[in-house]
Parts: structure tokens; sequence; C-alpha cells
């Protein structure tokens, strides 16, 4: 098969009708892509498995799920092992070795694209003036986007061989393209209202 965004952008609303998961799948995306660029990689390749790492979350929302049984759909549907392998490894449970630039951008991009989409949505200007310092006060705070494990966002980024500061920056910037898509509001909004 030929491996395209479109073909993946197909796979994952097929099997995904919430708005708030199809914009988790766009955060991460972005964040990967930009990584992959960053990296000189594939940025294909690495597109596709950020969209989709998430794509059976609606059908198997428990970890004793997935995403381990999404991987024989995406099999099915032709993926290469490549990107079914590299999807298996943003899961902890699954404790499989994030051996690769990607699946380390993968993880790494995971929580972080959603704390920082977390910080956009409750701040007036979204992320346009969001700085490393005020997500990092958020990381501080438990009961703020509690879901998101705060010990995979350190660890990750170290994993990553990133400074946690540099790394939020990067996700902003990577993030700011697509605000409206993620249904964040910026500066324009804030001078219109
Ligand atoms: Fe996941
Ligand atoms: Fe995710």
């Amino acid at each position: 098969m030929e491996l395209t965004r479109d073909r993946a952008w197909d796979t994952l609303t097929r099997h995904t009708e919430s708005e708030a998961l199809r914009r988790h799948a766009l955060a991460v995306e972005a964040s990967v892509r930009a990584y992959a660029r960053r990296f000189g990689e594939d940025e294909e390749l690495w597109g596709v498995v950020a969209l989709l790492h998430d794509f059976d979350w609606e059908m198997h929302p428990t970890l004793d799920q997935h995403p381990q049984d999404g991987a024989p759909i995406l099999r099915e549907e032709g993926y290469p092992v490549e990107v079914i392998e590299a999807i298996l490894s943003h899961a902890e449970h699954l404790s499989l070795p994030r051996d690769t630039p990607l699946k380390k951008a993968l993880f790494a991009c995971d929580e972080l694209s959603g704390f920082v989409h977390a910080c956009g949505l409750v701040r007036p200007d979204g992320i346009d003036t969001l700085t490393p310092k005020s997500v990092k006060k958020k990381l501080k705070q438990p009961s703020f986007a509690a879901g998101v494990h705060r010990e995979d966002v350190y660890k990750s980024a170290d994993e990553l061989g990133v400074e946690l500061d540099e790394h939020i920056v990067f996700v902003i910037d990577a993030l700011r393209p697509i605000a409206p898509e993620l249904g964040l509001r910026t500066a324009a909004d804030v001078v219109a209202s």
C-alpha cells in the first residue's frame, strides 16, 4: 500500500467519530511532523503513525484493549509493520522498547500535545502567548488535565533528548498553525471580541 496522509485520515475517521479524539490525533500529528522535519526524517511516515496512534480508542477505550487490539485492524488494512510497531510502542503498559527516533518522538508528543492543547483551551488567546513557564506551572497542578501523566511528560522529553522548555516551545509552535482546527482561540479572536 502507499502510505499517505489521506489514507491514514480515512482510517482514523472511519473508526473515530469524536471531535476531541480527532483533534488529539491532529495535535500529535502536527508535533510529530515538526520533529520529523527537524530531524530530517520521513515526515509522511511519522505523520501517519501520529495520526493513527489512538485510532482504536473509541472502540477500545481501556488499556486491556488499546492499542494492542487495534494492531490486527491496521494489519488488515495493509499498514506496514513499521507503522504498527511504532503505534504499539506509545503504550506504557506494553513495555515495548522505544528504540527509534519515531517511537521516542511519538511518546514525547502524545501527552504534551494534549496538555498544551488543554492549557490553550482555558486561555482567551489560546496558545498564542502561552509560555513554557505557564505550562510548567500547570504541570505542577495535579487537578489540571488530570488525565495527563506528568511522569510521562518529563521522562519522554528526556528519552527524546530534548530539554523540557525547548520541547514545550516546539510543541506550541507546531500547534499554532492548526489552532482553529483544534478549537483554540487566537489573538485575533481577542481583538474581535
Ligand atoms: Fe494511546
Ligand atoms: Fe494519544
